[in-house]
């Protein structure tokens, strides 16, 4: 069945739910849950309140080259696109994921001023970094070694320290910890389908959205890794043109890094399943078993879980350094409201497409199918609810469904249990004129229970059509309890062509991180950019990580 058929059916059932009067028994499932439910990261510990008061005035849409915030809102750049970050390296291109991680915390502290921000660079920009633009490709123009090699430095992952000093977060230059990893760094190829890879491979790419893990660490999805290579997709970066030693399989995977360790050599979590990784959320089971949600952000592809073999434990972070390598991957059946094991020895299913679990892992979107995966429309960013522990997903868009604006749906799963392999699910909102939103994309909680949704109308159609009335794109908040439930506020408008990525708040909730990734990306040539943001005058576009302050603590 298609997912928007399963999503009728779904409306129908509410109605019909509200009106034999048991709708409200499903619609707060778990909101009566004991606090030893609430999230357990320490890296994400809040207060919690339940204060449901307004906690801006909305913004109206709008096309002007500004990020612009709601009265009493600030915003400071932190670092942006071709910034110092140490003595030899720079700040990556189009930064992505952003998180904050308190360094005194893993010291078993308390001070949250000091941290440090993990953060994606999912692609370069060929225009803005080498003047190759969409002309010299249509030509078949090759770029030179040094124009590949810079590309190849502006995407990975950046790790910088940041300082609340007075009020005020300050980048600070930190030798001890400010590093670049990108698409020559070497990383250990760790799980099950280390067989089918070898002992380590050169590089990450296309690093979109991740999470931070209880245990202190990162995890970084690699997503359109597609766009690397050549292909029979549209657009590719040419690298392979110069640098043979790319090799397709080699992306696609979890990353893991120890962000507190310099020295650290980041890993591929390949019992995750290789697909185009959005981001990762992390749940904690009654039973302590590490449950990581994943979505692969493709048209028609799958929402995915991995239950961990082995219990996390919370005094002892060596033990957790490696918990994401032995566990079992399932696929969301939406159908059947079931979690479908993907394991070669247990699913018959499998057995003639594939030749071993390192094959069905390298393969995750052919293989989900076969034990009953629902095709879903681009599955983004997952979240847990830190009131209520439902998960939230992004289904961004599926023009090939004719769903152009996408919607956010809601799983519970049976008993509230991450472990269990039976959920419930709903339709939290849907995208459209009417509700104010369109594409939803990453996604965060605060401490309240209100969703945070950072919204990615694709560059080609912004601003356009259909998606005219939305202008540039822009972040909401979304109570998800209280009378204002599923109702879409616009809280911040980005710059011309650009998408807001992250919203990570620090632990106070006082201050968001924010990402705001291509600006101008419709830009053809250099000299007329369509974006100037942040520096204007004669500047071209700069990606930046910006703190957002004027939260109520
Ligand atoms: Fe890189 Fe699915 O956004
Ligand atoms: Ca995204
Ligand atoms: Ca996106």
């Amino acid at each position: 069945m298609r997912l928007e058929d399963l999503i009728h059916k779904k409306i129908s059932r509410r109605n019909l739910l509200k009106r034999s009067g048991k709708a409200a028994a499903f619609l707060t499932a778990g909101s009566v849950l004991p606090n030893e439910f609430f999230e357990l990261s320490l890296f994400k510990e809040r207060k919690r309140s339940d204060q449901n008061e307004m906690l801006f005035k909305p913004i109206e849409p709008t096309d002007s080259d500004n990020f612009i915030l709601p009265q009493g809102f600030d915003y400071k750049i932190i670092r942006k696109w071709g910034d110092k970050i140490n003595e030899s390296e720079y700040f990556g291109y189009n930064n992505d994921f952003v998180g904050y991680m308190p360094i005194d915390l893993l010291a078993g502290g308390n001070d949250t001023n000091d941290g440090l921000l993990v953060i994606n660079h999912e692609y370069p920009s060929p225009l803005f970094i080498n003047n190759y633009t969409d002309e010299d490709f249509k030509k078949g123009k090759i770029k030179t070694p040094e124009e590949v090699n810079a590309e190849q430095k502006s995407v990975g992952i950046s790790v910088i320290r940041v300082k609340r000093e007075n009020g005020v977060w300050n980048f600070i230059e930190d030798e001890k910890y400010n590093r670049r990893i990108d698409s020559n760094t070497i990383h250990i190829v760790c799980g099950n389908a280390k067989t089918g890879l070898g002992e380590t491979v050169t590089g990450t790419l296309a690093n979109c959205s991740g999470g931070i893990t209880p245990w202190g660490t990162y995890l970084s999805g690699e997503e359109n890794f597609q766009d690397y290579f050549a292909s029979k997709d549209v657009w590719e970066y040419r690298w392979n043109d110069v640098d043979k030693n790319f090799n397709d399989e080699q992306y696609g995977w979890v990353v893991e890094i120890d962000p507190f360790d310099r020295d650290s050599v980041p890993k591929k979590r390949t019992s995750l399943g290789r697909f185009r990784h959005e981001n990762v959320a992390i749940g904690i089971s009654p039973g302590g078993r590490v449950v990581a949600y994943m979505g692969d952000d493709k048209v028609n592809e799958c929402v995915y879980k991995f239950i961990s073999k082995n219990t996390y434990d919370p005094d002892k972070r060596e033990l957790n350094m490696d918990i994401l390598d032995e566990g079992d991957l399932y696929v969301a059946d939406f159908e059947n409201g079931k979690w479908q094991l993907l394991d070669y020895d247990k699913r018959p299913e499998l057995k003639s497409d594939f030749a071993s679990q390192s094959d069905v892992l390298i393969n995750c979107d052919k293989a989900s199918k076969l034990v009953g995966g629902t095709e879903c429309n681009r599955p983004e960013d997952i979240e847990i609810n830190p009131v209520d522990r439902s998960l939230f997903v992004s289904f961004t868009n599926n023009s090939t469904k004719d769903d152009y604006y996408g919607g956010i749906v809601r799983i519970i799963e049976k008993n509230n249990d991450p472990e269990s392999l039976e959920f419930d699910w709903e339709v939290f909102a849907t995208g459209g004129v009417e509700s104010g939103f369109s594409c939803p994309d990453n996604l965060t909680f605060d401490s309240k229970g209100n969703l945070w949704v950072l919204c990615d109308v694709s560059t080609s159609k912004i601003n356009k059509g259909r998606y005219a009335p939305f202008k540039n794109n822009s972040m909401f908040m979304i109570p998800t309890s209280g009378p204002d439930k599923g109702k879409a506020f616009r809280f911040a408008s980005g710059p011309v062509d650009s998408e807001l990525c992250g919203g990570n708040f620090s632990p106070d909730e006082s201050t968001m991180f924010i990402s705001v990734q291509h600006p101008g990306e419709g830009s053809l040539t250099m000299e007329n950019p369509t974006s100037r943001w942040p520096d204007y005058g004669n500047d071209i576009p700069r990606p930046a990580v910006i703190a957002v302050t004027g939260f109520k603590k």
